[in-house]
């Protein structure tokens, strides 16, 4: 009746933003991702008979009704599936910010649907336990996985799934995330999506793009084309922002200190290095390099007016089981 799992964070090459469909969480657009070592989320789960209902300590601290509300339904799709009837308690630790662009609701999902199953008494595939981490966020699915990550659009639920494009060792990557604020964002990635898919005029292009986008992301990642990849990545987040932006009212994600580091990322490519940025739904900017500039790239990362914080981040692997008793 219980169980503990671990799932990494992952970032987005090729960005996912828009639903095709809310009740079940169809993202409109594929997505392609890496995930990565060094930022995770650790959860248990106990189902306990004597409860009377489902609880959640987010590091440490008893989660917020709006949370919990998240986690109950989601542990319902759970009960759903084995006919298990107890509420349960779940612990979640994340080793990063939460709710601050960092991807937190992707390794949390995924490390969820891993415990839960378990907990419950099931042993999904990872096929299975993708579709089911992508019905409490939409990167879930991704991170069920480990190194470079495809997520499918698909018009039925079982369809929709993430797979693995290369293992984590397939090429030696690096991503550094410099925190420019650890406060959680004001618009969180669900109501940005569905503000964006209702009322940006470009919306429409955004999803009949998508398809180009993955395959010119497959091909550099295939080709191991450094440059293909991080051009792409540019191009993918700066057009979610763009289209981010063009919602009404407009989402802008970022602070005076993530434009600062865009154009350092930009002036430090020109100088030579290789080295490109993506942003999530927050403030941090992820700059991606070869292995052996990601020293380098720390120390100037470090170095900039508002930058808070810089990790250093590696090609990670697939969720896990870290206990079963
Ligand atoms: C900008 O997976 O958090 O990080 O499915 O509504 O939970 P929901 O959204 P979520 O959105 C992630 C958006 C993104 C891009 C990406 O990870 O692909």
């Amino acid at each position: 009746m219980k169980a503990t799992a671990k799932a990494h964070a992952n970032i987005a090459l090729i960005k996912y933003w828009g639903k095709r469909e809310a009740a079940e969480n169809l993202p409109a657009v594929g997505s392609i991702s890496l995930t990565l070592k060094e930022l995770f989320t650790t959860t248990a789960v106990r189902f306990d008979p004597g409860a009377d209902r489902d609880t959640l300590v987010l590091n440490g601290t008893p989660a917020d009704s709006a949370q919990t509300l998240r986690i109950s339904r989601f542990l319902d799709l759970v009960r759903k599936r084995t006919g298990l009837d107890s509420r349960a308690a779940v612990k979640s630790e994340n080793n990063f910010p939460t709710g601050a662009g960092l991807a937190s609701s992707a390794s949390s999902f995924a490390a969820l649907a891993l415990a839960a199953t378990q907990a419950a008494g099931i042993n999904l595939t990872l096929q299975e336990l993708s579709i089911l981490a992508r019905q409490g966020s939409g990167s879930a699915a991704r991170s069920v996985f480990g190194g470079f990550v495809e997520m499918k659009t698909a018009e039925r639920s079982e369809d929709a799934f993430a797979f693995q494009i290369a293992e984590p060792d397939y090429w030696d990557l690096r991503l550094l995330v410099a925190v420019t604020s650890a406060e959680p964002k004001k618009t969180g990635s669900t109501e940005g999506m569905n503000r964006t898919a209702a009322t940006s005029p470009y919306y429409r292009q955004w999803v009949e793009t998508g398809p180009a986008d993955l395959q010119e992301m497959r091909e550099a990642i295939r080709n191991r084309d450094f440059e293909k990849l991080g051009e792409l990545a540019e191009y993918s987040c700066l057009k979610m922002h763009g289209l981010a932006l063009s919602a009404r009212p407009g989402i802008l994600y970022w602070n005076g200190a993530t434009v600062e580091v865009l154009q350092a990322v930009r002036e430090w490519r020109r100088s030579g290095i290789p080295v490109y940025f993506t942003i999530d739904a927050g403030p941090q900017v992820k700059a991606i390099c070869p292995a052996g500039y990601a020293e380098n790239l720390h120390k100037k990362l470090s170095g900039l007016p508002g930058v808070q914080q810089v990790r250093i981040a590696s090609p990670g692997p697939a969720a896990h089981l870290v206990e079963n008793q």
